[in-house]
């Protein structure tokens, strides 16, 4: 699986689409006009979270538990030695969020290595050929300053003095294997980093290990990936003019909708499209990724498949939530176009998306690449609902699912998809009755955002709880807040 060619969400596309969206969609309405006007919430269904749906409860935030996030250290946690063992140089590949965990973990592996890190690398975003790089898009300065009792950061090898010709440090290149241990870095690394006097880690995205039993080390990954990374400036303006202009009316919510080719190709859920189009997705699934027998009705029965733009609507109207909800659409190029939006836009038709909210010159500079994955990150990030339609590995919603815990357990809608499978597929094979029943069913054993375990394959960067958050007042002493994070 080479998850790097998955590009992630944000990008232009969308407005010339929506323009392109006719008004009237009675063939569909037709259709769903039946589940419309169903009854409201009967369900006692057994469930870990709650038995019913309460609209009100999902727009003002899960319950907390009494936990906060914190992530200073809560015990000895010494500054970086003067003595550094050497410097550390990765090149960071993915898009923007893949990214930004491969950033986290460079700064751990650089603090365990006692080496100097040097301002990591951000590849070019492969699919929309970007290049701004760290300092296109995050706050170099503050990066630096906020870590600096972590790690010593550097923005570029310094020039050495060698018989004395003055030259740049030759970084001895390693690939780390896949989700190293801490060991590897300490012995293979480090040996090498001590024989070189610089190491430079290529690819580096889940170079290291994800569950390491030390709260110390996490804690530091939260304060990178929650604190140290702060987009540059001109991107959080611009995204906290479209949050504002979002919540002029109340509450909106944002959906991260995952219908793009790439994601597809990769899931191999071809079926629903024309021939001209699975060509497309064939070819696109040919070269970028390992070759698999890929058969579109037992993927979509387990769950494989990335919902459809109606059966999102499908789901937030069985839920509850009426056509006058505003929605903010994250993503890129829709495939399909037309045809799979409108069914959508005819259940949920206050749709918005960031060229749509602030559809100015500056925006079209800033959206395309990763400054337009940011700022649809920070959008999302502060909406008072979100919802992702495929978190598979480390992607745009994996990660703002962990940073919307990390904000104060922001609520998320997320679909089971192999629970909702069979409902969908029951549908269209004509059995209707007891559809929007059994999607609440299905909803209310999901997780809308509350502190909960994190069983793998569930990130770290997905879930931080529970070593980056805190109690006031806890029955467990090591859950006690630091006194200098209250
Ligand atoms: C490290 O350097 C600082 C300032 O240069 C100095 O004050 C401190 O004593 C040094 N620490 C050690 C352990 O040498
Ligand atoms: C890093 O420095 C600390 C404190 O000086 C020391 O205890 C630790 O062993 C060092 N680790 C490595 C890998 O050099
Ligand atoms: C929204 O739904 C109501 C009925 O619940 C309907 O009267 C109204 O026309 C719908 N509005 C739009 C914009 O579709």
């Amino acid at each position: 699986m080479r998850r790097q060619h998955l590009k992630q969400g944000g990008g232009g596309g969308i407005t010339r689409m929506m323009i392109k969206l006719s008004v009237s969609v009675l063939v569909l309405v037709i259709c769903t006009v039946s589940f419309l006007f169903s009854s409201t919430i009967t369900t006692s269904v057994q469930s870990n979270y709650r038995t019913e749906i309460h609209l009100e409860e999902l727009w003002s935030g899960a319950n907390s538990g009494g936990w906060r996030p914190s992530s200073v250290p809560r015990s000895h946690w010494p500054p970086p030695p003067n003595e550094s063992n050497g410097y550390l140089r990765v090149r960071c590949n993915g898009g923007l969020n893949q990214q930004r965990s491969a950033i986290s973990n460079a700064v751990l592996a650089a603090r365990i290595m006692n080496a100097t890190l040097v301002l990591p690398e951000l590849d070019a975003n492969s699919f929309w050929h970007d290049d701004s790089g760290f300092h296109g898009i995050y706050d170099v300065e503050y990066f630096i300053k906020t870590l600096k009792n972590d790690v010593r950061i550097v923005e570029s090898f310094p020039e050495i003095v060698k018989n004395g010709k003055k030259k740049k440090i030759k970084a001895f290149q390693l690939r780390p294997p896949r989700d190293a241990p801490i060991s590897w870095y300490t012995s293979v690394a480090l040996e090498k980093m001590k024989e070189h006097g610089a190491i430079y880690l290529t690819p580096f995205s889940h170079r290291l290990a994800e569950e390491i039993d030390v709260a110390e080390y996490q804690r530091l990954r939260c304060r990178v990936n929650y604190h140290a990374l702060r987009f540059k400036p001109h991107i959080m303006k611009l995204s906290q003019s479209i949050v504002n202009k979002l919540r002029a009316q109340g509450h909106f919510m944002s959906i991260h909708l995952r219908f793009e080719m790439d994601m597809l190709a990769f899931a191999g859920c071809f079926d629903i499209f024309t021939p001209e189009e699975q060509q497309v997705l064939r070819k696109y699934r040919d070269e970028n990724f390992a070759p698999k027998r890929l058969v579109y009705n037992e993927r979509r029965a387990i769950g494989k498949c990335p919902l459809t733009p109606e059966e999102v609507g499908l789901i937030l109207r069985s839920m509850g939530f009426d056509n006058a909800t505003k929605i903010y659409l994250a993503a890129g190029e829709l495939f399909g176009g037309d045809r799979f939006m409108k069914p959508f836009r005819s259940l949920f038709p206050n749709l918005e998306n960031h060229n749509s909210v602030e559809p100015s010159d500056e925006l079209a500079e800033n959206t395309r690449g990763l400054a337009g994955s940011a700022v649809d990150y920070l959008v999302c990030l502060h909406s008072d609902i979100f919802m992702p339609t495929y978190d598979g590995p480390s992607n745009f919603a994996n990660n703002l699912l962990g940073h919307r815990l990390y904000e104060g357990f922001r609520t998320t809608i997320r679909p089971d998809r192999k629970a909702l499978a069979p409902i969908f597929i029951d549908r269209e094979n004509g059995k209707t009755a007891g559809f929007e029943e059994a999607i609440r069913r299905a909803m209310l054993t999901t997780n809308f955002g509350g502190a909960h375990k994190r069983v793998t394959p569930e990130s770290f960067y997905t879930n931080s709880w529970p070593e980056c958050f805190c109690k006031l007042s806890p029955d467990n002493s090591a859950d006690r807040c630091p006194s200098n994070d209250s």
